[in-house]
């Protein structure tokens, strides 16, 4: 094992990926990694890595048999500090994939700074490594340049959106994390009080009640790229503690909000991407995305849109959908132009499957062929629908037409959902396209069936639609909000609302929500009183900065822009965090396990 020296006097003088030809005859120290080593002949070649890239070192035991000798013992990892002259690489050794591919180091002086273990798996972007060897090893797998870039990418993107921010008269005020629980409708992470025993600090879900009062309290525009805490169920776009991009501006309506964050994000993609991101951004209310997309954050992408068949089937025998439209169900579907002749039976069948393993009782379909309609429901079709039906949906030989009839939100959900999947699978996707749209007006409470009562939307603080208002009580699920979210490509990538800025229409939302007047005042008496003294009109919104970062990125998962992300099990592999504590840590905090 080679024993790790000091640095002493082995000051770098450059990076070791940004030598270029220019350098030339110049003298440099250059420290890193040792990414490969080759033998040539007794000529030793290291590449050399830091963030900045690789450089080539040669050693050459006629030029310096110390240096030689000295590189004969290093193994890939070690970190080491050369000198040396850089000098043009003989012509048919220049790499033209690396920036510095044309230049080389020639070694005059050698010194390892420190060993290296074997790696479990190679340093190397395109190694196929498991996700879990990636995270347990984390510092090794950050040495990837790749990964390392997408942390730099995420650098500027935060100094951009300050930058942006400040310009337009925003302040960063942090806010606590040892908070109460704000409801953003998931579980809360909880922090035991020593001081007072059995009461609990909850994690934030996300500043929404400090920003608000900060509003009250007269700061006019804040902003934070602050950390989120939510206990709720993973994915590849959600993580445990997540940051956003969070922002409160007093004063404003929906169009001001909006026009603070549009521009931020389409100069974003602009830049990074490369390619001019179109605005202004479409705006649908949340009826027309459920409608034509079947869901509300719609990928725009997909050139697929859903169609309402109900009128077609008035007066139907067909069983099923006659007491579909009995119930008040609509009979909706989609009309895709080439899926007759794309799809297989097995295809289709497998369609079927997809809808009932999701709710629904069946799935139609037909292939339109120059010859006739083929499908196990052409014997229950009329003339009459067939020929409504090929006006709807503008039918040609060659389409297919999926129809199904069901409740909401079964309906939607399904037919969203095929709707990505043959997008998918027909190629009808424009891979290589950014496209937002703002989804506004959704309804401000929806039913929770397991609960039987009212619940937020978006959260109990968003603001209903000014001439929605008188309708409160007596139509509550009609009532729309002045809610707004930002979706790109089918991730929705912010949400935010103006909100309620007056206590009473607080305390009417709290009471639909199944509170009573003292539960609110137990729960947010600190909100209702701050909204009496004189609480401007305020609204804001929350940006998803993993998200955004992975979506720029274009990587798949958010656990690819984050340092040191969790598990599906919410776990650190590195620092095998969550894990038991002392007892007497327990016992201090007054907490027993039981298991
Ligand atoms: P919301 O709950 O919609 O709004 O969150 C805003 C955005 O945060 C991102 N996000 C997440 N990202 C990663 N992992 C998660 N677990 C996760 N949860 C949410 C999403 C989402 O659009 N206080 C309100 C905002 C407001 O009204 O101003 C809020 O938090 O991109």
């Amino acid at each position: 094992m080679t024993v790790a020296q000091p640095l002493g006097d082995w000051r770098r003088t450059d990076g070791c990926g940004v030598l270029r030809p220019a350098d030339t005859g110049r003298e440099v120290t250059v420290c890193g990694w040792v990414h490969a080593r080759r033998d040539h002949g007794g000529v030793l070649f290291l590449d050399l890595r830091d963030r900045t890239g690789l450089v080539q070192v040669v050693c050459n035991p006629a030029e310096s048999p110390e240096a030689h000798a000295r590189a004969g013992d290093v193994r890939l990892e070690f970190v080491v500090a050369v000198r040396g002259t850089v000098r043009p690489r003989p012509g048919e050794t220049v790499n033209p994939d690396l920036p510095s591919g044309a230049i080389e180091v020639g070694a005059s002086a050698l010194h390892v700074l420190n060993g290296a273990r074997p790696t479990p798996f190679p340093i190397d972007d395109a190694a196929e490594v498991t996700e879990s060897m990636r995270l347990r090893y984390r510092y090794l797998d950050l040495r990837r340049p790749a990964v390392q870039r997408n942390l730099v990418l995420r650098h500027e993107v935060a100094r951009t959106v300050r930058e942006h921010l400040t310009r337009l008269g925003f302040i960063e005020v942090e806010t606590p994390v040892l908070a109460r629980s704000t409801p953003e409708g998931a579980r809360d992470y909880l922090v035991p009080s020593r001081v007072q025993r059995g009461a609990f600090y909850a994690l934030p879900q996300s500043p929404q009640l400090f920003k608000q009062i900060l509003m009250v309290a007269g700061l006019d525009r804040y902003y934070q790229i602050v950390r989120c805490f939510r206990d709720e169920d993973l994915r590849a776009d959600r993580q445990p503690e997540f940051t956003q991009i969070d922002l409160e501006m007093s004063f404003v309506g929906r169009d001001d909000v909006m026009g603070v964050v549009e521009p931020m994000i389409a100069d974003l993609f602009t830049t990074v991407r490369g390619r001019v991101t179109p605005r202004p951004f479409p705006v649908l209310s949340h009826r027309e995305a459920m409608q034509r997309f079947g869901s509300d954050r719609p990928d725009l992408r997909v050139d697929l849109e859903l169609v309402d068949f109900s009128t077609c089937f008035a007066g139907t025998e067909f069983r099923v959908f006659a007491d579909a439209l009995a119930a008040g169900h609509a009979i909706r579907g989609l009309a895709v132009r080439g899926g007759g002749a794309a799809l297989s039976r097995r295809e289709l069948d497998d369609l079927v499957g997809f809808a009932t393993a999701e709710g629904a009782r069946g799935l139609t379909w037909i292939r339109i062929g120059a010859d006739g309609w083929q499908s196990p429901a052409t014997k229950f079709l009329s003339d009459g629908e067939r020929t409504r039906l090929t006006e709807a949906g503008k039918l040609e030989p060659g389409h297919l037409l999926l129809l199904l009839a069901e409740p909401e939100p079964v309906a939607s959900a399904v037919l969203s959902r095929i709707r990505l999947q043959l997008g998918e699978r027909l190629g009808r996707v424009a891979k290589g396209e950014d496209r937002f749209l703002w989804v506004v007006d959704f309804p401000l409470l929806e039913r929770d069936p397991d609960a039987n009562r009212y619940v937020a939307v978006h959260h109990p603080f968003t603001a209903p639609l000014e001439e929605d208002l008188d309708r409160l009580e007596s139509h509550p699920l009609e009532i729309r909000s002045q809610a707004y979210d930002l979706v790109l490509n089918g991730t929705e990538l912010g949400g935010g609302s103006i909100r309620i800025h007056q206590p009473e229409v607080q305390q009417r939302v709290f009471a639909l929500l199944g509170m009573s007047e003292t539960d609110a005042h137990a729960r947010f008496g600190f909100l209702l009183e701050a909204l009496s003294f004189g609480a401007p009109p305020h609204g804001g919104i929350a940006i998803g900065f993993d998200r955004l970062v992975m979506l720029l990125a274009g990587a798949d998962s958010i656990r690819d822009v984050i340092a040191f992300p969790k598990t599906q099990r919410a776990a650190c592999l590195m620092t095998e965090a969550p894990s038991p504590v002392d007892p007497a840590q327990l016992r201090e905090l007054g907490l027993r396990v039981v298991s």
